[in-house]
């Protein structure tokens, strides 16, 4: 388990973040979440220009220039000498005496490289469930911010309901899940949400309707309700740990034929391709 902080690769267990951390005494900072395949990050240009946008709308200016990001974090890799390891890299408004002003100080990058977690194959065989939650976050959700307190509650009570994802309905629509998107077929078109501040733009959301494209499967972006979630022929959901997940159950109903869906599958394999 690797870590790096604010400009050394570090021992994760004795690494010690000062009280006055941003990140810690606020949230006020983005992050990403990136998995590698034989050692190789998937997508992380991807990943880096969404970590960027993020750090800019909320203010905060990296402290690496992307080329430099892409080389800690390479080395990170070898360091844990890793071949499936999950990189999580956040960026924070830097270390200051608690003050909800900006504060005049160098923003601080850490980075952790650690084995990634193994989703059940019986997650895979047979689709999870998952519950519907109204959605309680707040405006900006196409942020990654460190601030997932909602993301969490909504998350831990849908495991302890005996479930695997809370989906956030908004408005009357499906937004996504607490760390997933969600997608639909519904007479052989592929449905997601459209990108709007409503939710996290995707990086495996990007790649799938890239994938359904070249594979000439028609794709909406379009809004859709709760009821055309429950009444679709397979619903999946997506994300860099889980890849793509087919949904059993909403709210205890079961979706189309209770088993994962051809195009599902067909996604999921497609998706392992580019691993
Ligand atoms: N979560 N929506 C939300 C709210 C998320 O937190 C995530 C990812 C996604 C899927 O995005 P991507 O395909 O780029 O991973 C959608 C990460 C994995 C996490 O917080 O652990």
């Amino acid at each position: 388990n690797i870590g790096f902080f604010n400009g050394e690769f570090i021992d994760i267990n004795k690494a010690v973040i000062p009280i006055d951390e941003r990140g810690h005494q606020f949230g006020d900072g983005v992050y990403e979440v990136v998995k590698t395949y034989h050692s190789v990050p998937l997508l992380l240009d991807e990943h880096l220009e969404r970590f960027e946008k993020s750090a800019t709308a909320i203010h905060i200016r990296l402290p690496y220039k992307k080329a430099e990001l892409k080389s800690i974090i390479v080395e990170g890799i070898e360091r844990a000498g890793l071949e499936n390891a999950e990189v999580y890299f956040q960026v924070t408004r830097g270390i200051a005496p608690r003050n909800h002003l900006f504060p005049d100080v160098p923003p601080s990058f850490t980075l952790t490289v650690k084995p990634a977690r193994k989703i059940a194959e019986r997650n895979y065989e047979s689709g999870v469930q998952t519950i519907i939650v109204e959605d309680d976050r707040w405006a900006k959700c196409h942020i990654k911010s460190l601030n997932l307190l909602p993301n969490i509650l909504a998350k831990q009570n849908a495991v302890n309901s005996g479930n695997f994802e809370a989906i956030y309905e908004k408005d009357g629509f499906i937004a996504e899940g607490t760390s997933s998107n969600v997608f639909v077929v519904k007479n052989a078109v592929l449905y997601t949400t459209p990108l709007t501040s409503n939710i996290l733009p995707g990086i495996t959301r990007e790649a799938i309707l890239q994938i359904a494209k070249e594979e000439g499967i028609e794709s909406k972006e379009e809004r859709f309700t709760k009821d055309f979630l429950m009444n679709a022929d397979e619903a999946f959901i997506s994300s860099t740990s889980v890849e793509v997940l087919p949904i059993r159950t909403v709210d205890g109903q079961i979706i189309g034929s209770g088993n994962p869906g051809e195009m599902t599958k067909k996604l999921h394999q497609l998706f392992k391709g580019l691993c």
